[in-house]
């Protein structure tokens, strides 16, 4: 017996086929209402673990540099759920060639890495500028068309709702796992799911987010970017309902570790109205996640200390060198070019620079090459990347992505190199 019934399903022909999709109902779950007196304990541990996280970040005095690195942290685990191929790793190399003189040329995955947190930003700054784009599908979907700019999201319709059907997981309608609302109901359904954000809050904040982006999920409303959009929502909505002011959950982590059980909840939601079971999950993210980010945080910042005193201690270090050590955690990887570009200097006192920086045993040369060698703040970098490489998803081979008539042809090519 499911436990509600969370929308109704209604036929619809794709192509030349029959298919069910399915029209949620407006949010909260109703008849019956949540139950949310068994997830008391977790809903507090969450949101302790929330205030213990916004504390790290007001006491942590160069906060920049490491809120920097954790929306990259997120952007990259949060895109490679999608199957983007690229890792922390190669997103600060980019960046390290792009402060040189020369644009670097981006690779597709790199790219969505970077739109990710171009389209974060862009929507912060929208929700912090009273003139800025309100709390609103509007704002999602110019935040979708920042996300898919480029090369590869082009024919996705980047910043449109789309007008045709899609399904997720399987190779057509007919085999999919899930076929999300028929165009023509989508107006209704996101108008709803607006309206919802700024309704009267009936339930606590952190409920209200976790409802949110399983709704959003499954109304499905882009061609592709569903997921990484969903999962941004999360973020806005704990910033504008002051959960967490600053982007410092990397959230997407603990989807990436469980990822087969995070499908199997937004099923459940759907199928059998278990919205406990979700929020159990999420409750449960959050609170692993804050916990994780407040330990690495204070790890990141005990190990920045400690070299900064070691490097004042020592002698020959220049006040450059100092100066440079200071941007490094926003910049782990540098080249000479890129400390040219940062601390405004000629390409001989950026060496200098960075060899005292490598004698004092902050920075690492990583290339082995002589020329065009690439430094890393290796102690910094492997504390940080944590959970950012590719190859630790649980049932990596199952990705349940989102097909449409328009992307399905090159999605198969991109998961046949993916086996590669
Ligand atoms: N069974 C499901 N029901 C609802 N949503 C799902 C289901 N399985 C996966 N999803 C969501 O769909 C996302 C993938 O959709 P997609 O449009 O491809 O997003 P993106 O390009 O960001 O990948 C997943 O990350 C997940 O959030
Ligand atoms: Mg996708």
């Amino acid at each position: 017996m499911p436990k509600r019934t969370t929308g109704r399903y209604e036929r619809t022909t794709v192509g030349d086929e029959d298919v069910a999709a399915f029209i949620p109902f407006p949010l909260p779950p109703a008849k019956p209402p949540l139950a949310l007196g068994p997830l008391a304990e977790r809903l507090r541990t969450a949101e302790q673990a929330l205030a213990r996280l916004e504390l790290a970040g007001e006491m942590v005095p160069s906060l920049d540099g490491f809120l920097y690195a954790f929306v990259r942290k997120e952007a990259v685990i949060s895109s490679q759920i999608e199957g983007t191929q690229a890792t922390l790793v190669d997103l600060l190399a980019f960046e390290a060639e792009g402060d040189g003189e020369h644009e670097a040329a981006r690779d597709a995955d790199v790219e969505e890495v970077c739109n990710y947190v171009d389209a974060l930003n862009f929507a912060r700054e929208q929700l912090a500028n009273p003139k800025g784009l309100p709390l609103s599908i509007r704002l999602l979907n110019e935040t979708h068309r920042r996300l898919l700019r480029g090369v590869r999201g082009a024919d996705r319709l980047p910043g449109e709702v789309r007008s045709t059907q899609n399904w997720i997981g399987g190779s057509r309608p007919g085999n999919a796992r899930y076929v999300p609302p028929p165009a023509h109901a989508l107006g209704e359904a996101l108008g709803v799911l607006e309206t919802y954000m700024h309704a009267k809050p009936e339930l606590p904040p952190l409920v209200r987010a976790g409802l949110l982006h399983v709704q959003f999920e499954t109304i499905h409303p882009y061609l592709d970017g569903n997921g990484r959009i969903g999962r941004l929502l999360v973020t806005l909505l704990l910033e504008h309902w002051r959960l967490l002011t600053k982007p410092l959950l990397y959230l997407s982590l603990f989807f990436k570790r469980h990822r087969e059980e995070y499908y199997r909840r937004l099923d459940r939601v759907r199928r059998d109205g278990d919205w406990e079971g979700w929020l159990d999950y999420f409750l449960d993210g959050v609170a692993t996640i804050a916990e994780e980010a407040v330990t690495s945080a204070r790890e990141l910042f005990a190990l920045v200390a400690t070299d900064r005193a070691r490097l004042l201690a020592s002698d020959g270090v220049s006040v450059l060198a100092l100066r440079l050590f200071e941007l490094l955690p926003r910049r782990p990887i540098v080249t000479v070019a890129s400390v040219m570009t940062l601390v405004e200097t000629t390409k001989p006192t950026a060496g200098r620079a960075i060899e005292q920086l490598v004698n004092a045993g902050v920075l690492v040369e990583t290339t082995g090459r002589r020329r065009d060698r690439s430094y890393v703040y290796r102690a910094y970098l492997d504390r940080l990347r944590v959970g950012t490489e590719l190859g630790q998803m649980e049932g990596s081979g199952s990705v349940p992505s989102t097909g449409n008539v328009v992307t399905d042809a090159r999605r198969r090519t991109r998961r046949g190199r993916n086996q590669g």
